[in-house]
Parts: structure tokens; sequence; C-alpha cells
């Protein structure tokens, strides 16, 4: 790792030198080499149900009945956009330190301050969940778990009810939130099926997981600051971008690298199967998503959800299945470093540690 982090400092200080924003250093990797394959972070051991969670868990009367509904509330009158940005937000919580609410605290050189994080979006409506909760039941309801049930509420919104899952509750807040910490954590765009993969299993994250959590890409958005390394297209390249779709997006992304663009152009708005047609299709924006077809394992899984494939492993009906596949890998994402009351605390507003 402390030689990742060397090459993440070099990366960025080239990036600093040649006067470029270089979307690599963003993420902590030196520019691509053909020649020299970005090394791959040791695989953990899969994710088992955190011993400190329940389904439920504020329901008892002396915790914080009524906690998962005003969540939702907030949730329910949020944008299209901000839902999405809920989903992302969970996702970057819990690769980064565990899901302890890590990347919602504010100030100098935290998680919310790296460059994969200045596009996160649902900060607001996170605080004031939390300030509901507050009012409500004091000091009982964590900043974490705040985030765990936003991004569930915001799937089943987004999906029109068909991803509706419990979320085992009872997470402590963390106390340290480092923008370093998200170098070599968050898988970067650019990246391809190796270094994907790799990057889900140090989390204890399987491929098929890994493919069906990829399905949210089918919401939101992305600047055009994301993708550099897709326009123009690159030639003979079995994973480039659609031309009619890169056509496009090279007009669109003139105008700016900070300008946004829908992820799923067919549904934008919908948490659906269409991304696993738009990767078939080569109608999707990173490289991480258009390499899901470079394994026939990961091919034959998206083909499966695209609906292209009768059956798989036993399953059928795969766009249906993924809305179940995805339920259940939320729930395992929600178990990555979940702290215990002797780690974390719960914190009085999300944005902050509580003072001693
Ligand atoms: C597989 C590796 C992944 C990579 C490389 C990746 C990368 C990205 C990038 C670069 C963006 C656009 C950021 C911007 O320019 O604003 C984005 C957006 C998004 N990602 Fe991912 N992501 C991955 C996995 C996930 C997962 C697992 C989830 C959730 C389960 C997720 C949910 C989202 C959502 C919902 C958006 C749109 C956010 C918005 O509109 O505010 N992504 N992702």
């Amino acid at each position: 790792m402390a030689k990742l982090a060397l090459l993440a400092v070099l990366a960025s200080l080239l990036g600093a030198v040649s006067g470029e924003f270089s979307i690599y250093a963003g993420y902590g990797f030196p520019p691509p080499n053909p020649s020299v394959p970005y090394p791959l972070p040791p695989a953990c051991p899969p994710l088992s149900p955190a011993p400190g969670l329940k389904v439920g868990h504020y329901a008892d009367k002396d915790k914080c009945p009524g906690a998962e509904e005003i969540v939702r509330e907030v949730v329910e009158k949020a944008t299209a956009g901000e839902k999405a940005g809920l989903i992302r937000l969970f996702f970057h919580d819990c690769f980064v330190e565990g899901c302890d609410g890590s990347v919602l605290l504010s100030g100098t050189d935290t998680e919310r301050t790296a460059f994969p994080n200045l596009s996160l979006r649902g900060f607001e409506l996170i605080e004031e969940a939390k300030a509901k909760l507050e009012k409500h039941c004091p000091g009982i309801v964590s900043c974490a778990d705040i985030v765990a049930f936003a991004g569930r509420d915001a799937s089943y919104s987004l999906s029109y009810g068909r991803i509706n899952y419990r979320v085992p509750a009872g997470r402590y807040d963390g106390k340290v939130s480092r923008a370093n910490d998200t170098f070599q954590n968050l898988p970067p765009p650019f990246g391809d099926l190796a270094l994907t993969t790799a990057m889900f299993a140090a989390k204890g994250l399987n491929q098929n997981e890994m493919v069906v959590l990829s399905g949210a890409h089918s919401i939101g958005r992305s600047a055009c600051s994301s993708f550099p390394d897709r326009l123009p297209p690159a030639a003979n390249s079995s994973t480039a971008m659609e031309p009619k779709l890169a056509g496009q997006l090279t007009a669109t992304c003139s105008a700016g690298s900070s300008v946004n663009v829908p992820q799923d152009a067919v549904t934008p708005d919908r948490l659906d199967n269409q991304y696993y047609k738009n990767v078939v299709s080569r109608d999707v924006l990173f490289n991480s998503d258009a390499s899901l077809t470079t394994s026939s394992q990961t091919e034959d899984l998206v083909e499966f959800y695209a609906g292209n494939l009768p059956f798989l492993g036993g399953k059928f009906l795969g766009p249906l299945a993924w809305y179940h596949d995805f339920e259940d890998a939320m729930v395992k994402m929600g178990y990555i470093g979940v702290k215990t009351s002797a780690e974390g605390e719960i914190r009085k507003t999300c944005a902050s540690i509580n003072k001693p």
C-alpha cells in the first residue's frame, strides 16, 4: 500500500508540474502504461453479516421508532438526481473507512475534499434527516445508518418500488476521515475489469456483486471530466464507446469538462436493467462499465441482466433477477467495516464529530 501511495503522490506531482488536470492522479493512480499494469490490491474474505446490525434496530421503544419513516419522507421529496446521489453516497461511504458516515465529515483534507467525492450530492438531505431525528430522539440514530436507509429509499423510489429491501442497522459513526484514504479505495472510471474486480474483492465483494452494483449507472449523471480516456473512442478496441454516443458526447463535452451528461441516455432517471443493454451496445461512459464484457463470466451476466440470455446458473428472467440481486448486494455492501460503540459514536450532526 505504501508503494501505491507513493505512486499516487508522484502522479499528482506530475499533474501539477504539467499544469494539467489528471483524472488518474485524482483517483491516486499514475497515468496508464500498457506495459506496466496497475498493481492489484489483495482480496479480503467475503463479507458476512456484521454482528452488531439488526433489521428494525431502531423500532424498539427505547430506541427510535419511526426513524426509518423520517428518513424516507426526506428522500421521497428529493429530485431524481439527488436520489441518484444518495445511492452513490452510500457506496462511497462504505468503500472508504467502512460504512461509518466518514464521507459526511467536512473540514480540511477530509474524504469529502478528495477528487472522486467532489461531485457527490445529497449531503443536505442527510443533514436534514439527521436534524429531524435529533429532535425526535436525540443521540440515537447514526449518520452511517441514515446514509444506508437513504440509499435504500432512493433505490426504492428510482426503481418504482422494485428494489425494496430491509436494512440491517446499528452502525456507529467513525471519527476519522482522510482525503488520502479515498486513493486506491474508490474504483476509478478508467479501470479495467481486473482492477475493478480486485478493488471490490478488497472490500469482500465478489465479481458478480460488482457487476450487479454497477447497474446503479443506469441513473444519475457524470461530468465530462470523468471519462477523458473514452473520447475519441480508441480504434480497434472491443470496448470503445459506440460511435454515435461518442460523437454526441464529444460535441456536448466541448463546452467544458465540468458539463454533466446522463449516464443512461435511454431511461436516465429509472433504476433498471437498461444499464446492461447499454453495456452490450457500448453506450456507456466509463471503461469500468464497458470492460464488463471482457470476460466470458461477466459478459454472460451482463447479457443475462440485459434479457438476452434466458437463464444463467439456475436463474431465470435476468431483468427481474437483477432487482433482487441488487437488493442483496446493497445489503452486503452495508457490512463493510461496520464500527462498534467502542470504535465510533452517534454524531449530533453528520458533518462533524462530537465535541469531547
Ligand atoms: C464499479 C466501479 C465504479 C466506478 C468506477 C464508478 C465511477 C463513477 C463515476 C466516475 C461517476 C460520475 C462522477 C461525476 O463525474 O460526477 C459515477 C456516478 C455514479 N455512480 Fe458510480 N462507480 C462505480 C460503482 C458504483 C456503485 C457500486 C454504485 C452504487 C451502488 C454507483 C453509483 C453511482 C451513481 C448513482 C452515480 C450518479 C451520481 C449522481 O448523479 O450524482 N457507482 N460513478
